[in-house]
């Protein structure tokens, strides 16, 4: 196949939701669909159920479970989807904000009892970031939920985008009914608990028709005609041009454990998703159809074997061609180095790959030559950006329980940390080493991994800091000035840039009030 022809038949893509809205539940029925798995109930969920969250191994292990789930890649109708997994658990948020640098569209799961969540305004506020398209999917239909308006409005405040209706909810909970196609302008009648199949749609061009009244009830066509004649009148036609640019988001209702509503989305989904794009690098931007191949790493995963030490690093290809065995040049560490066991995932099965196209992900075997962002190509020195960090929200002193072992805590720290579990912070003018990251449990996970991997013995001392903001400054000496004055709150990232650690938003907002020279940025870029 062309290889232009290989890119264009690509749609790499993450489904994100708040716990518990029902991620895991459609990723299995699109797994059904393009054939990758035979039976529902093959996907174990990869959420933390709530009674193990003190457990941090149990998490760790279905971090490690995870890895075969990390990405799905399936064909459907001769289309390539690459379904790249995101943790459901909060702790983890960062992991899946990383991987939302390596995909080109999202599907966003709401729950229609629940609305609009927590994780969902924070996911969406990365997707708005970049501009990256989104579907919507309204689940659990079946459920006595919100009045389907008010949910879309509130969507809409919330999350700060348009959106476009595709389908119409007949009613829900158990009075639910179906939804309408205002695109192909044909019922969906709702089948719980089956597989929903072609005979279920029924044509209806013109909402008039009394075929209507006589699958739905008087009472709900008439409500339906009159919903659809409001609908029609304030969007029309959908505009793929918006889409792409990640200002509208077409919404489809549904109830993903009944497989209803899902393979209207899957096909509008393979019809209108954006194949993969160029790619901004501190040079230049990098054409997906560029000849030479080009890539970034998204995401590590430690091996939780003893047995097997390496990590596995997840490369998004952004163009030309991976090859196996090829020398490829690691641009911050400015050596060449190559593959011989490389993988990709198709149909869940890992597998060595040959070669691999723009769009898709590719395993690589590591021995700690990589960190979040790095960038390998044919020799071309330019690193890929947009791959944001995100302030943390607790904050630890590293203790030394074990001062013999001090370098091989060092090296656990920046090791750990390039796998981006945590940040690492280093006191301004001081040694003090401080750990960041977004939940609790990490903290668990670094302290038996720094033990287990490195035989080094640490305590944390909680810190009583609220985020860490990236400062920067026009002017050299204010920013000096500012440094001095605020330095027991003054700390250093990995690449030395500097960041003022706030105790608490009326801090930072005082310092933000009292030095309009200095900038204060709660995301930093991994490579500048
Ligand atoms: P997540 O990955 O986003 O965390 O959600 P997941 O798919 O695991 O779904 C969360 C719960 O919601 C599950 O129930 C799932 O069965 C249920 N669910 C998903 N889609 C629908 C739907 O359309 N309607 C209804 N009524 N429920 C839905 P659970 O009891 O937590 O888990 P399980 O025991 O069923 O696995």
């Amino acid at each position: 196949m062309k290889y232009q022809q290989e890119i264009s038949r690509r749609r790499t893509f993450a489904i994100i939701s708040h716990p518990d809205a029902g991620k895991t539940t459609l990723t299995e029925k699109f797994l059904l669909f393009g054939g990758a798995i035979q039976v529902a109930g093959a996907v174990k969920s990869n959420k933390i159920k709530k009674a193990a969250t003190s457990d941090f191994m149990e998490i760790e292990r279905q971090r490690g479970i995870s890895v075969a789930t990390s990405v799905m890649s399936f064909e459907y109708q001769n289309t390539l989807v690459n379904l790249l997994d995101t943790p459901g658990h909060k702790d983890f948020a960062e992991d899946t904000f990383r991987t939302l640098t390596a995909v080109d569209s999202v599907i966003l799961v709401v729950d229609s009892v629940n609305g609009v969540e927590e994780q969902t305004r924070r996911l969406m506020q990365v997707c708005s970031m970049r501009k990256t398209s989104v579907i919507v999917f309204i689940n659990k239909m079946d459920r006595d939920g919100k009045n389907r308006f008010d949910l879309l409005e509130e969507i809409e405040k919330e999350l700060s985008i348009s959106l476009h209706p595709m389908t119409w909810p007949i009613n829900q909970g158990k009075e639910f009914k179906g939804v309408y196609d205002l695109h192909n302008r044909s019922l969906r009648l709702f089948t719980a608990n089956t597989k929903a199949t072609d005979e279920d749609t029924i044509s209806i061009s013109d909402l008039n028709d009394g075929q209507l009244d006589d699958k739905v009830g008087k009472k709900d066509a008439d409500l339906l005609r009159e919903d659809v004649e409001l609908i029609d009148g304030v969007y029309g036609e959908l505009d793929v041009a918006s889409y792409l640019s990640g200002d509208v988001a077409p919404v489809f209702f549904g109830s993903a454990i009944n497989n209803f509503g899902v393979k209207e989305m899957l096909d509008t989904f393979i019809r209108i998703a954006p194949v993969p794009r160029d790619r901004e690098t501190n040079l230049r931007k990098v054409g997906v159809g560029e000849d030479k191949f080009s890539g970034f790493i998204f995401k590590i995963h430690a091996n939780l074997d003893p047995k097997h030490r390496d990590r596995i690093a997840f490369l998004r290809v952004c163009s030309g061609k991976f090859e196996r065995n090829k020398y490829f040049h690691h641009v911050r560490l400015d050596k060449d180095v190559r593959f011989s066991n490389p993988y990709t995932f198709l149909a869940r099965e890992k597998s060595v790959v040959d070669d691999a196209y723009p769009g898709d992900v590719v395993g690589l075997f590591d021995t700690g030559n990589f960190k979040i962002g790095d960038t390998l190509t044919e020799g071309e020195e330019f690193f890929f950006t947009g791959i944001p960090t995100f302030s943390p929200e607790i904050f630890k002193e590293v203790i030394n329980k074990d001062p013999m072992k001090t370098k091989q805590l060092e090296k656990g720290l920046l090791q750990l940390t390039d796998e981006g579990v945590a940040q690492l912070f280093t006191q301004f003018g001081g040694n003090k080493k401080i750990i960041g990251c977004v939940g609790e449990l990490q903290f668990e996970v670094i302290q038996y991994r720094l033990l287990h991997e490195y035989g080094a013995s640490v305590q944390f001392n909680s810190l009583p800091f609220y985020k860490a903001t990236w400062i920067t400054s026009n002017d050299p000496q204010k920013l000096e000035d500012f440094t001095r004055f605020k330095q027991a709150n003054i700390a250093e990232d990995k690449d030395k840039q500097l960041v003022y650690l706030a105790q608490s938003e009326w801090f930072l907002n005082t310092e933000r009030n009292n030095n309009p020279e200095i900038e204060f940025h709660f995301t930093s870029e991994v490579n500048k």
